[in-house]
């Protein structure tokens, strides 16, 4: 007879996952059988240490074989980024956003914020010339936001043409951009092979980090005595996006693996070729191994293993910036509904709202730092 397995991507799972990992803690154990998409079966780890196993073996648990042969590559295009930089890239990117809203006393910080933030950052990074920004931004968005298979691939063909685009304009005039490391990297990839390379790292990067933002901004709406003690400055920001890394990460499932044969973990038989899907969320807040959240990096947002994230340092200046600007601009912003209320979009792996209304009393524009 077969299981009944719980499918992540559903409306009611988005609504109250916390509610939905303790019940499949309490109904399984450390691992339980879920339902990727229809029809296909997966397995999700719930259990820190059981989370830790698994990421520390790639040997009995490989991660997609297809990303394996990039990795050098994406550790040089991030450690050839300017952190300096990539700050002033972020706050001239903050300033003209926040004045386009700080006059309204109102704003949807994901929509009107933290998305375009993000992607203004990235395509600099990555160095799309200004022409095609708006194209890749489109694309890379339609991407994140596609409700089936037919319109993924549709908006990947696009975005991967507004990137074979980018490449042929890198190799005629390089510049200090991820796309010139890669094209300058020593294993000579083709044209395809870096077209990929810069598909993984968008599509890997921009929401997890748009959604960093505005979770963090949520924990704050949400949590006044954060808020107070931050604005206080007792608290920094760093413990904020930590205490987010840990309670809600932005991605709540993620690090496939794909065991050859079949594995046994917590008295489980996890069989050959199904996924096993690592509940970042629920393996942080797992009880056997609970402890002080603020500032404790125990976490695993950002992976763990051979494959841990080589964006972290990155992706953490990004959100670090765009939250103190934005902070800094508007001091006492608000959550416009109740917290119960906040949309969710049902998501397999992003733990993501789909706006974030805030009210905040009107300001004027605001100007470069001293
Ligand atoms: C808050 C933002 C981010 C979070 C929470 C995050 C989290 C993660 C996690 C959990 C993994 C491990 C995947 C695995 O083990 O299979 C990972 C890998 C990866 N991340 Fe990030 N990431 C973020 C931002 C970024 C950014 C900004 C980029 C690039 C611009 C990026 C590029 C990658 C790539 C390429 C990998 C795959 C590494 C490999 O397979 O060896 N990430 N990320």
């Amino acid at each position: 007879m077969g299981v009944a397995r719980v499918k992540l991507q559903s409306p009611e799972f988005a609504a109250d996952p916390t509610r939905a990992y303790e019940d499949l803690r309490r109904r399984y154990g450390p691992v339980a059988p879920i339902e990727l998409a229809d029809g296909v079966p997966a397995t999700l780890v719930l259990g820190y240490r059981e989370a830790l196993r698994i990421l520390g073996d790639p040997e009995h648990f490989p991660a997609d074989p297809r990303g394996r042969q990039y990795r050098s590559a994406y550790l040089a295009a991030v450690a050839e980024i300017d952190q300096y930089r990539l700050r002033s890239t972020v706050e001239s990117a903050a300033m003209p956003l926040i004045n386009g809203f700080c006059g309204a006393g109102y704003a949807d910080l994901l929509a009107d914020y933290a998305r375009p933030l993000t992607l203004i950052v990235l395509s600099d990074l990555i160095g799309f010339p200004p022409r095609l920004r708006t194209e890749a931004g489109a694309a890379l968005l339609d991407l994140a936001e596609a409700a089936d298979t037919a319109t993924s691939d549709l908006a990947e063909r696009q975005f991967r043409t507004v990137l074979a685009e980018l490449v042929a304009v890198k190799r005629d005039s390089p510049g200090r951009d991820v796309v010139s490391t890669l094209i300058g990297h020593a294993d000579a990839f083709d044209d395809t092979e870096i077209v990929d390379q810069l598909t993984r790292l968008c599509v890997m990067g921009a929401e997890p980090t748009w959604n960093l933002i505005v979770n963090t901004l949520v924990l704050m709406a949400d949590d006044t005595g954060f808020h107070d003690d931050l604005m206080a400055g007792s608290l920094q920001l760093r413990d904020a996006i930590d205490s987010v890394l840990f309670t809600d990460p932005p991605l709540a499932n993620a690090c496939p693996r794909f065991p050859q044969q079949p594995q046994v973990i917590a008295s489980s038989l996890l069989p050959a070729n199904q996924p096993v899907l690592i509940s970042i969320t629920a393996c942080n807040n797992d009880p056997a191994v609970s402890g002080d959240h603020t500032g404790n990096r125990s976490h695993l947002a950002w992976g763990r293993g051979p494959h841990t994230c080589p964006a972290q340092p990155i992706a953490s200046i990004i959100a670090r910036e765009a939250l103190d600007q934005l902070l800094d601009a508007l001091p006492e912003i608000k959550l416009a509904i109740p917290l119960t209320d906040l949309p969710w979009r049902p998501s397999t792996f992003h733990r993501a709202p789909a706006a974030v209304p805030v009210t905040f009393p009107p300001s004027l524009p605001v100007g470069p730092r001293a």
